[in-house]
């Protein structure tokens, strides 16, 4: 198949996901900010990770963490300035290293100035920018809508949470009259003014977008057909203008996101991939037990990987701010396997901060800026045995969500010295990795068992792996030639073509 044009740097990247308000507190206010990450960035270059996403970190009322924006075009002052930011970007290319920031295309906070304008009963430049129905009694059709709060006499169609009304980039199908046509001026503009704000960042020096809820821009859109035209539209302004730039969705169907001109979609805990199924579910498929499946996940992957081969990377987090921490449903035992996974299937991995050192997720905690549930895995990093784990020298009661009370809490320093602990593990897992092109983003990967143990082969012009995962605490034998490069957990041992693998294990084979 044809390849698609790709940055260089995507090949090897792998990314490490910081959520600011809980990373590292550097002014002792009780809330992560840019001055902090800057700090940390030598952490993440010597665990191994290349690249980061960052949540938003835009001016918000901070109804929902900041996916709720009010200026696109500033840093919220609590992590800093428009100067600090761009000195992280210098910090980060520095280090040779790349960031993307997180963008919400798909709607604006409430007290955005353009929705405060499109409120207006005059007409004016804004007055399309968002979903309007032309009657205070009728809401869009399919999604959430606010009524009664205008000047003006219509609803308005929201995107998520009632505060965040759905920008509008039109109707793919239109039925009513106050519908708009993707082609028409509002439409147009809204889509001129994403255009606009992705520039104005990219100039600044970030290296591309981590793009919110990005299936989700046009609407009564048959198969995403307009959504896949407009992010094409995007994709051809980044060619043109930043082609070492990158875009990320959160979409969850590779097949879909790709031909919209996305780098890389992730695989996610909603949408059809299965991702649940092996860590966060009932019986996962990494447990001892042996009781989960990973065939419907290996099913769609491999659906998925024959639809998009060459046209971008499919990619696996260790988990994200919106789903419960890896620690949660699997055991100890089991995390080392997960990354064993994790680290060495195509696409770029991603790892949600704090789940290198296994930080647990705290359940039951109060809802924080729209967590609610959420929020449990959104508490701060923990750096080391100090006050606060490390991560502000703010009183506890001052901390933007608490720390996590258990005082055996895993954290950095400890685990950075053990050389048997996760931290450790995943820092060889990535380094790995790296060392070996055929565990690469785009080399190729072909399944030979999605039972127990699992079992795939990467390989590439240069070699050829076979990777061999066992979460059941049985021991496996499968055939397999060549030497054990990598082990995980006991290993395993290679006699007579015959692999005999411990369980709760994981090797890596040269395959001669
Ligand atoms: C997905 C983000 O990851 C989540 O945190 C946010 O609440 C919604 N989109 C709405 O923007």
């Amino acid at each position: 198949m044809k390849k698609t044009r790709q940055p260089k740097w995507l090949e090897t990247a792998v990314f490490y996901e910081i959520y600011p308000q809980s990373f590292y507190d550097s002014n002792a206010d009780g809330i992560g900010d840019i001055e902090g990450i800057i700090e940390k960035l030598d952490y993440i270059k010597t665990l191994g990770c290349n690249a980061i996403w960052m949540n938003p970190c835009f001016a918000s009322p901070f109804l929902d963490a900041g996916y709720d924006i009010s200026d696109y075009y500033t840093v919220a002052p609590r992590y800093g300035t428009n100067a600090d930011i761009k000195r992280l970007f210098e910090e980060v290319h520095k280090r040779d290293m790349h960031i993307l920031l997180d963008l919400v295309p798909g709607h604006t906070s409430w007290d955005h100035p353009w929705f405060k304008e499109s409120c207006k009963a005059t007409k004016n430049e804004f007055t399309d920018r968002y979903i309007w129905t032309d009657s205070v009694w009728e809401g869009p059709e399919n999604m959430g809508s606010l009524h009664g709060i205008s000047e003006r006499c219509g609803s308005v169609g929201v995107n998520f949470f009632s505060h965040q009304p759905a920008l509008n980039y039109g109707y793919y199908k239109t039925k009513k009259p106050w519908e708009q046509k993707m082609t028409d001026e509002g439409p147009q503009k809204t889509l001129e003014a994403m255009i606009d704000v992705m520039r104005f960042w990219l100039k600044m020096g970030c290296d591309g977008f981590r793009c919110d809820m990005a299936h989700s821009l046009v609407k009564r859109d048959e198969n995403s057909k307009g959504t896949i035209s407009t992010w094409n539209k995007i994709r051809k302004f980044m060619d043109a203008e930043f082609p070492n730039a990158a875009i990320l969705s959160e979409w969850g169907e590779p097949d879909k996101s790709l031909a919209g001109g996305f780098h890389m979609d992730f695989l996610l805990h909603f949408g059809p991939s299965h991702y649940n199924d092996l860590f966060r579910c009932e019986k996962p498929y990494f447990s001892p037990e042996g009781a989960g499946s990973a065939k419907q996940f290996v099913k769609t992957y491999k659906a998925n990987y024959e639809k998009t081969d060459g046209k971008g990377l499919m990619c696996i987090p260790s988990g994200n701010h919106d789903m419960s921490r890896l620690s949660y449903q699997l055991k100890e035992s089991e995390l080392p396997l997960a990354f064993a996974f994790i680290l060495s299937m195509p696409g770029a991995p991603f790892i949600y901060y704090g789940d290198e050192i296994g930080m647990r997720y705290l359940a039951g905690i109060p809802s924080v800026e729209g967590g609610y549930e959420r929020t449990g895995s959104r508490s701060p990093m923990q750096w080391d045995k100090s006050v606060n784990a490390g991560f502000s020298a703010a009183p506890a009661d001052k901390l933007y969500i608490m720390t996590d009370p258990d005082e055996n809490r895993p954290d950095a320093a400890t685990q950075i010295n053990d050389p048997s602990s996760l931290y450790s593990c995943v820092k060889k897992l990535i380094a790995f990795r790296q060392a070996h092109s055929a565990l690469g983003s785009t080399a190729e990967i072909e399944f030979v068992s999605d039972g127990y143990p699992l079992v795939y082969r990467r390989k590439d012009k240069n070699e050829s792996i076979l990777v061999v995962i066992q979460p059941s605490a049985k021991p496996a034998e499968i055939k397999a030639a060549g030497e054990v490069i990598c082990s995980i957990g006991k290993g395993g041992s290679l006699s007579d073509g015959t692999l005999n693998l411990s369980g709760e294990s994981a090797v890596f084979v040269l395959e001669k």
